[in-house]
C-alpha cells in the first residue's frame, strides 16, 4: 500500500504559497489507516521504547494508536494550560513569537526510553520543543518518528535523535 495515494494536497493552506499535506484522507479510509500504523510500529519497535510520547493535537492522532498496537503507554505534550495537576513547562522562540507546551510531572519515569511521535516534520521547531521538554523531566529520547517529512525544509538536521519518517516530501 503506497500512503502518499491517501495523503491529499491542498496548494495555498493556511497561506499563499504554502502546499498542504492532508492526512484526512488518511485516516478516514481504514484499511489505508491500519496499513499505516503497522508500517509506523514495524519502524518504531526496535528502539525499545518504554512508552510513546504524541505532540498536540495531530502528533495524538500518531501516538495513541501506535501505542495500543505495540501495547506501550501513551503520553500527552500539551499547548499551554490543557494538562492538570503539577505541570513541567518548556517555553520556545518561533519566527515571530514564542509558544509554550507542557507535560505532566509525572508522565514519564526517569530514564525511560521514550519515542516521540508527530504526524509532520516541517522545519523540526516543534520536535526540538518537545524532546527538550523530555530531557527536562529525566527521559532518554530514543527516537522521533513522523508519518510525513517535508525534506527540503531539513528539519531532521535540527534533531540529534534517529529521525523516522514514513514519507517524505522533496
Ligand atoms: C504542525 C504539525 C507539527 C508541526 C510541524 O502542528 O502537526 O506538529 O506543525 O512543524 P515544525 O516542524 O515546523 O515545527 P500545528 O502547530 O500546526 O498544530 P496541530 O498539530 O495542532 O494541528
Ligand atoms: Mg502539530
Amino acid at each position: 500500500m503506497n500512503i502518499k495515494d491517501h495523503i491529499r494536497s491542498i496548494p495555498d493552506f493556511p497561506k499563499p504559497g504554502i502546499l498542504f499535506y492532508d492526512i484526512s484522507t488518511l485516516l478516514a479510509h481504514a484499511e489505508a489507516w491500519k496499513d499505516a500504523v503497522g508500517q509506523l510500529a514495524d519502524a518504531v519497535k526496535p528502539y525499545k521504547p518504554d512508552v510513546l510520547v504524541g505532540i498536540e493535537s495531530r502528533g495524538f492522532l500518531v501516538a495513541a494508536p501506535l501505542a495500543l498496537t505495540l501495547g506501550l503507554g501513551f503520553v500527552m505534550i500539551r499547548k499551554r494550560g490543557k494538562l492538570p495537576g503539577d505541570i513541567i513547562t518548556h517555553n520556545y522562540d518561533l519566527e515571530y513569537g514564542s509558544d509554550t507546551i507542557e507535560i505532566q510531572a509525572d508522565a514519564i519515569k526517569p530514564g525511560a526510553r521514550v519515542v516521540v511521535c508527530d504526524d509532520l516534520l516541517a522545519t523540526g521547531g516543534t520536535m526540538v520543543a518537545a524532546i527538550n521538554l523530555l530531557r527536562s523531566v529525566g527521559a532518554e529520547v530514543v527516537a522521533a518518528q513522523f508519518l510525513i517529512e517535508l525534506a527540503f525544509l531539513k528539519g531532521a538536521e535540527k534533531l540529534d535523535v534517529p529521525v523516522n519518517s514514513l514519507v517524505s516530501y522533496e
